[in-house]
């Protein structure tokens, strides 16, 4: 299964450059970042609804990964719910969705560490 560490790398990036365009839109009002934050933020749902169906399905995942993937999965949720009252003009909500959106960039480092160490563990064939 060569899909998951992909997708996983791909939403470490996408988090670590959501993070950056956040605090350039909210810090220096570059309004140019809004649509790309907007699809790389739906992306991002997508592609941990897609580990988290991989992860539950996968016989080597443990209950850790299961339960990070499990609650990166609602975190993201209320952060794309978050940043669509943000577009309807609910500024109070902008240090919870910097908070939440530090939170993910976190539990997504987590759930890589926790996979690889899992992957590291698993029993190698031919091997005593
Ligand atoms: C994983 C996904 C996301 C992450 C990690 C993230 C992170 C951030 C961060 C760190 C900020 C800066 C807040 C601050 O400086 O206090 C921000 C701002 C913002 N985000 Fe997101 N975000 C994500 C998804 C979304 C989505 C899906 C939307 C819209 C539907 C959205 C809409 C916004 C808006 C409108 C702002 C600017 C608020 C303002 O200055 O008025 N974000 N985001």
């Amino acid at each position: 299964m060569k899909l998951a560490p992909l997708l996983g790398t791909v939403a470490l990036v996408g988090v670590i450059v959501q993070v950056i365009m956040g605090l350039e839109i909210t810090g220096a009002g570059v309004d140019s970042f809004i649509m790309p934050h907007v699809i790389i933020g739906i992306l991002g749902l997508v592609i941990i609804i897609v580990l988290a169906v991989t992860a539950f399905r996968a016989k080597t995942a443990t209950i850790y990964s299961k339960l990070i993937i499990t609650i990166l999965t609602i975190l993201i949720l209320l952060q794309v719910g978050l940043g669509f009252q943000l577009l309807q003009g609910a500024d109070a909500m902008i240090t919870s969705h910097e908070a939440n959106g530090f939170l993910i960039l976190i539990l997504t480092l987590a759930m890589g560490t926790v996979t690889m160490a899992s992957a590291r563990k698993r029993p190698q064939p031919n091997t005593s």
